[in-house]
């Protein structure tokens, strides 16, 4: 009688685990289908600037939820304001830019006035990260020959952009996504400001919207590979 008991234990068991695993094995064929079916199309670049802000570390735990990387031109004057904010960033791996200290409108500086803002922020970000900024991003994409020759003397390359979904005017997340959305290439270098609420409510639904439709969102210096001091790129040709 026990032997029966044991033996009819041992088949309900067995057919439990082999149903499990069947389970188990079709869950797995849908995620690899599903991870097979994500192709990827190319990269972009997400790029952040004037901050860090109120609206930094929001978007970094979007960005670290997604896994993916972007890159901040930040303000001298606002990294000193907010080190954790800053560190955060830069701890999560992302990169990062010199955007002068105060935003100054560079060709109105005299040249010592160029040098000053920029060193001046580089120096603290060398002080907080060991590291000096490669890239920068001159405030309003405004700059003339003499910032061109300068930025090349300091070991800057300068990194404007190809999709400006104007977040800083729109102030609406959803026009900011549709924008986005609807006009991203691959090699685009995207720009946002990680200072307003509505551009952080854009990029929570960007990303994965961005991953899903085939793109590696990287930083700038993965998306151009190779950048040289003083020369002047939009986007990856
Ligand atoms: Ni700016």
């Amino acid at each position: 009688m026990n032997t029966i008991i044991f033996f009819i234990t041992f088949m309900v068991l067995s057919t439990q685990t082999m149903i499990a695993n069947q389970v188990n094995q079709m869950i797995g064929d849908e995620y690899q289908a599903m991870v097979e079916t994500r192709e990827i199309i190319g990269t972009i670049a997400l790029t952040f600037d004037d901050g860090p802000g109120r609206y930094t570390d929001a978007i970094l735990d979007v960005l670290y939820e997604h896994n993916v990387k972007a890159t901040f031109f930040v303000l001298g004057h606002a990294v000193q304001k907010s080190p954790d904010t800053f560190l955060r960033t830069v701890e999560h791996g992302h990169e990062i830019g010199n955007h002068t200290w105060f935003h100054e409108n560079l060709p109105k500086l005299t040249p010592s006035g160029v040098f000053e803002t920029m060193r001046r922020t580089a120096d603290l970000i060398e002080q907080l990260t060991d590291k000096f900024p490669a890239t920068m991003r001159p405030p309003f994409g405004i700059f003339g020959t003499r910032e061109q020759v300068i930025m090349e003397e300091l070991g800057y390359s300068m990194i404007l952009w190809s999709l400006d979904p104007r977040d800083w005017e729109l102030r609406n997340s959803q026009q900011i996504y549709d924008y986005v959305m609807e006009n991203v290439r691959c090699g685009d270098i995207i720009l946002l400001h990680d200072i307003h609420e509505s551009t952080y409510k854009a990029v929570a639904k960007l990303v994965p919207s961005l991953i899903e439709k085939g793109f590696d969102l990287v930083t700038v210096e993965q998306l151009l590979e190779e950048t040289r001091p003083g020369q002047v790129y939009r986007r990856r040709d």
